[in-house]
């Protein structure tokens, strides 16, 4: 007995199996009714009491030996076996869904604007990024040399050309290419990116986005103009929010105006949002000015009209307490996650 328990000891050690059934004929061969160790056993049943004593302890190390080293090698061929053909993959396992992103809260902004003007019967018109001199100045009514172009900050393509190419500034470009197309009644909004030549801060960018928006007709006074932005300002900022007006200048309007909305945090009451006011600045506009009719083919006599301009960034960066401009930029998914569930009018 103690040769055999010894030569299966040293078989066992040096026992190599590739398969799952390799160690299944192992198992029987030592553990099965008719193995080796079971048939040791056997035989230990008609040992008399002191060799049962000798031999009992060995015995039972053995089987215990030999019942390790076949749940080891049956775990080394279940692995190699998912590793190697893959067919052990349960594909009934439930899967991981993909995370969804969500949208940019520049992009649910301006949404939330052009929806809002649509309601009141508002076309999206766009135009390039690229533009002339014209469309972005002087059919606007910005003179060669008119100190407003530097309140614009120009981005040039082609500076010193008889036409420069330039980066648009505001997409009142828009508004031109709409009227040279268009006969009045004309009632547009023209959303889109646009490019000024500014320090990056927490406060400017040298990319935004604006939408601006335009209504001609016969007739058009600045009571319309008063009412379409306060209608404006109560879907976007809330229904008792107020708008006051404050004169302005714009080359392009007269008169000119910039607009304040109450402050939507502390209800006008004064806070460091509204730094202390209680008025927070969010457009500009005014009565288009005649030339600007006159240039683009529209009877001045007959029609008038309204224009107005505003940053979407801003507009964003006051619904939601947005400190600084250039988290839109960044791409930062923890400042990105935190519209995933803002809601679209
Ligand atoms: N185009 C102006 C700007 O970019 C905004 C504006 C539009 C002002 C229409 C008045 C009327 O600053």
């Amino acid at each position: 007995m103690k040769e055999t328990i010894e030569k299966i000891l040293s078989e066992l050690n040096d026992l190599k199996c590739s398969t799952e059934k390799e160690v299944e004929e192992a198992r029987i061969k030592y553990l099965g009714k008719k193995g080796e160790v079971t048939a040791l056993f056997d035989e230990f049943k008609t040992y008399a009491p002191e060799l049962k004593r000798e031999f009992g302890q060995k015995l039972n190390a053995l089987k215990q030996q030999a019942i390790a080293k076949i749940e080891e090698l049956k775990s080394q061929a279940a692995t190699a076996s998912t590793q190697g053909g893959g067919s052990a993959e349960d594909l009934s396992m439930p899967g991981d869904a993909f995370k969804l992103g969500s949208r940019h809260p520049v992009s649910i902004v301006r949404q939330q604007i052009v929806d809002i003007f649509r309601k009141y019967g508002y076309t999206v018109a766009e135009g390039p990024e690229i533009e002339d001199d014209y469309h972005v100045f002087e059919a606007l009514n910005f003179p060669p040399n008119h100190p407003a172009r530097d309140m614009q900050d120009t981005f040039f393509v082609s500076a010193g050309h008889p036409n420069p190419l330039l980066l648009r500034t505001h997409t009142s470009s828009v508004q031109v290419r709409t009227m040279e197309k268009m006969k009045p009644p004309i009632r547009v909004i023209c959303p889109g990116r646009v490019f000024r030549n500014e320090a990056i801060s927490a406060r400017a960018h040298c990319i935004f986005h604006q939408v601006e928006g335009l209504y001609i007709d016969e007739g058009v006074t600045f009571a319309d103009l008063k009412q379409a932005i306060l209608l404006f300002a109560r879907e976007m900022f809330g229904a008792d929010s107020q708008i006051r007006m404050r004169p302005s200048y714009f080359p392009f309007t007269e008169p000119s105006s910039e607009v304040d909305v109450s402050c939507n945090i502390c209800k006008g009451k004064g806070c460091n949002i509204c730094k202390g006011t209680g008025w927070l600045e969010i457009m500009g506009c005014g009565m288009v000015d005649p030339n600007v009719l006159r240039a683009s083919g529209i009877d001045s006599r007959k029609y008038s009209g309204f224009a107005f301009g505003m940053g979407v960034e801003r507009i964003a960066m006051l619904k939601w307490q947005v400190n600084d401009l250039r988290h839109y930029f960044e791409n930062d998914l923890r400042f990105l996650q935190e519209f995933e569930t803002a809601t679209e009018v």
